[in-house]
């Protein structure tokens, strides 16, 4: 693993939920992302596995054809002394490009006091009405393609901070996929894990049982009912990017990530298994079977 203690820090340019660290690193510039405190009191976690998450969940997105940052697991040693295991996420705005979160467009569709709740409705009006997103089918299309790798992911957090668009002299076009620390079993621990593996009943209901971020018609999305009767945009999405996941290669990707243990490798494969069986490919085979 590198040691990104041999990068130079620079004044650092990131917000988000966590504080984060920018380092110039091998010519380019990283955010670097530590293992998140837990909040919740009855989580016996210190911290969240959000790095392995990051790294693992950005490198199926590009297994399944997304653009995705690129990232890198890493040792890096705190000032107080402390080794961590973080990730580090090439800035894909280093070229001079400004990244719009989806969130900043709210402006189009509300007035400066409302706060923009995360539903699909307002998503289609944000693509809608904001004048800088020329291609608008584009814009529909990474929303809805994300929106089923989220669902391989068991991503519950893709809300509107977390995707967007890039922009040189007012142009826009999609950003590259970043932030999938909340996917893929981050606040499980290995003996949670373990003790899931024996419990089918409990698995299914934590890793089939996924919900979106987002809500239609006023109820949160559950993925596995929402691929069931999709609407259309997710439809398209469904015939373009299911036929893309080849599941062998996004084992190997869990398989070959270095610093995890066995248990959190056969938990993710499990997992990401189950929604591949359970949720993407019969709302394929059931499209191309309508399709006649
Ligand atoms: N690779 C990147 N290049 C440029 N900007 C980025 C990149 N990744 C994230 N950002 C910006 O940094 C912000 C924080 O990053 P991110 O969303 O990954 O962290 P976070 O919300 O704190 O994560 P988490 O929810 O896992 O704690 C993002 O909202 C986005 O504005
Ligand atoms: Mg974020």
């Amino acid at each position: 693993m590198i040691d990104f203690n041999s990068g130079t820090e620079l004044p650092n340019k990131f917000l988000g939920s966590e504080k984060k660290t920018t380092l110039l690193y091998n010519n380019e510039i990283y955010m670097i992302k530590f293992p998140d405190p837990i909040r919740d009191k009855n989580n016996t976690l210190s911290y969240m596995n959000n790095q392995f998450s990051e790294h693992i969940g950005c490198r199926i997105f590009r297994v399944c054809g997304l653009s995705a940052q690129e990232t890198i697991l890493g040792a890096y040693t705190d000032k107080t002394g402390r080794k961590k295991i973080v990730v580090g996420c090439k800035d894909f705005t280093q070229d001079g490009t400004t990244l719009y979160e989806c969130s900043k467009l709210a402006n189009a569709i509300v007035t400066v006091d409302e706060k923009i709740k995360a539903t699909i409705e307002n998503v289609r009006l944000i693509i809608q009405e904001t004048d800088f997103i020329k291609d608008k089918t584009g814009a529909t299309t990474q929303f809805w393609d994300m929106f089923v790798v989220d669902a391989l992911l068991g991503n519950n957090d893709r809300h509107l901070d977390n995707w967007g668009f890039l922009s040189k002299d007012n142009e826009f076009s999609p950003a590259p996929v970043y932030d999938c620390g909340s996917s893929l079993g981050a606040l499980l621990s290995d003996d949670q894990m373990r003790r899931l593996l024996d419990d089918e009943i409990e698995f299914n209901s934590i890793e089939y049982n996924t919900k979106s971020c987002y809500s239609l018609n006023g109820q949160r999305i559950f993925y596995h009912k929402i691929f069931k009767t999709p609407p259309n945009e997710l439809n398209e999405a469904i015939r373009r990017i299911t036929p893309r996941i080849d599941l062998e290669l996004v084992k190997e990707t869990v398989l070959s990530t270095e610093g995890i243990s066995d248990i959190r490798k056969e938990y993710l494969i499990k997992s990401l298994t189950v929604r591949y069986e359970r949720i993407l490919a019969p709302a394929l085979k059931q499209i191309l079977k309508r399709q006649g």
